[in-house]
């Protein structure tokens, strides 16, 4: 039998400021070598879990432990053990990219600095920018130069507090292939992000944030399996929506979602007899005049959207 060792661990994690109640008892298990994608609307309460997780904020209440250390009494021995990118540049725009990464390399008293920072240079596409001032740089290379900066120490444990918002697509891959390249050299990661595709290409697992505390978690096949897949239907006109709308209703068994503009019904299932198949026979039985059928698994959108929509029900 193997034991699961967290890198990540807390219970009951509390932060207010003043009347507001950022983070209410936060709950996580991150085991060690993995990715955990906290994920979450805004204000969420993502970047308070993070700077508590970090100890750039000190807790009111609950308790976590970081790569073995306690959070709130060995504080010391868990910054050396992690490495923190924030939500916004931390990076100096008047210090070259190489100088910055030295900067960081000295206040960690790392050996051998000026071959670490290269190495890092190397690793993020930055050498050939890395005597130019920072401020020159792109969105993108500025975050992996912040990313860079995290990792000067070999951190076991990263956390990333959204790293790839406002990037292109471009750049996004580059963080993600990065953040993979961390995983596969036994790194944790922690990372937060409001792209539901994100936390599904990266995480191994999900915590969906809501109102400071974990509203739900689990792998993304595990969070999708929770509401099934996702119908839907593309019809010519406007009076065969009402029909394919009726259909959808009672082969699902939950409320369609109806597009005017679009055309479309949409519905959640969890039936796995409902098969696309079965939805083109009992639509052409009912006489819909069809464009188009889809059966999809949900997206992490569709996930948030049910599983928030649960929880205010169950209120
Ligand atoms: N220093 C602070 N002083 C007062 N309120 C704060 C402070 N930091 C956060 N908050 C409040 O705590 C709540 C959680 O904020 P937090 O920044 O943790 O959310 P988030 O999930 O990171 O949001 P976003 O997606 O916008 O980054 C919000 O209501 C925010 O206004
Ligand atoms: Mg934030």
């Amino acid at each position: 039998m193997t034991t699961t060792t967290y890198a990540v661990l807390s219970e009951g994690l509390e932060k207010s400021f003043g009347k507001v109640r950022a983070v209410r008892g936060l709950d996580l298990a991150v085991a060690e070598g993995t990715v955990c994608g906290l994920l979450g609307p805004n204000g969420a309460g993502k970047t308070t879990a993070v700077r508590l997780l970090t100890t750039l904020l000190r807790p009111d209440g609950g308790s976590a432990r970081i790569a073995g250390h306690d959070l709130v009494r060995e504080p010391a021995a868990v910054r050396r053990r992690i490495g923190v990118t924030g939500q916004y540049a931390s990076v100096d725009g008047d210090l070259t990219g190489r100088e910055n990464l030295r900067l960081f390399a000295r206040l960690h008293r790392v050996r051998g600095p000026a071959a670490r920072v290269g190495e890092l240079l190397d690793r993020f596409g930055l050498s050939e920018a890395a005597d130019r001032p920072a401020s020159t740089y792109s969105g993108g290379m500025r975050r992996r130069l912040d990313l860079a900066a995290s990792l000067v120490e070999r951190p076991d444990v990263l956390f990333l507090d959204e790293p790839t918002t406002g990037l292109d697509p471009a750049a996004r891959n580059q963080i993600w292939a990065a953040v993979r390249g961390l995983k596969d050299e036994g790194t944790t990661v922690l990372l937060t992000t409001q792209y539901l595709e994100e936390a599904d290409q990266l995480a191994d697992e999900i915590a969906l944030v809501e109102h400071g505390r974990v509203a739900h978690s689990g792998s993304p096949d595990q969070l999708k399996a929770l509401i099934g897949s996702y119908a839907e239907v593309v019809v010519a006109d406007a009076d065969a929506l009402v029909g394919a709308a009726g259909i959808l209703d009672q082969l699902t068994g939950s409320e369609p979602v109806l597009d005017r503009d679009r055309l479309t019904a949409g519905a959640v299932t969890t039936d796995p007899t409902v098969t696309l198949p079965r939805l083109v026979r009992e639509l052409d039985a009912g006489g819909v005049a069809l464009l188009d059928v889809s059966l999809r698994p949900p997206t992490l959108d569709d996930v948030f959207l049910r599983l928030t929509e649960r929880k205010e029900l169950a209120v």
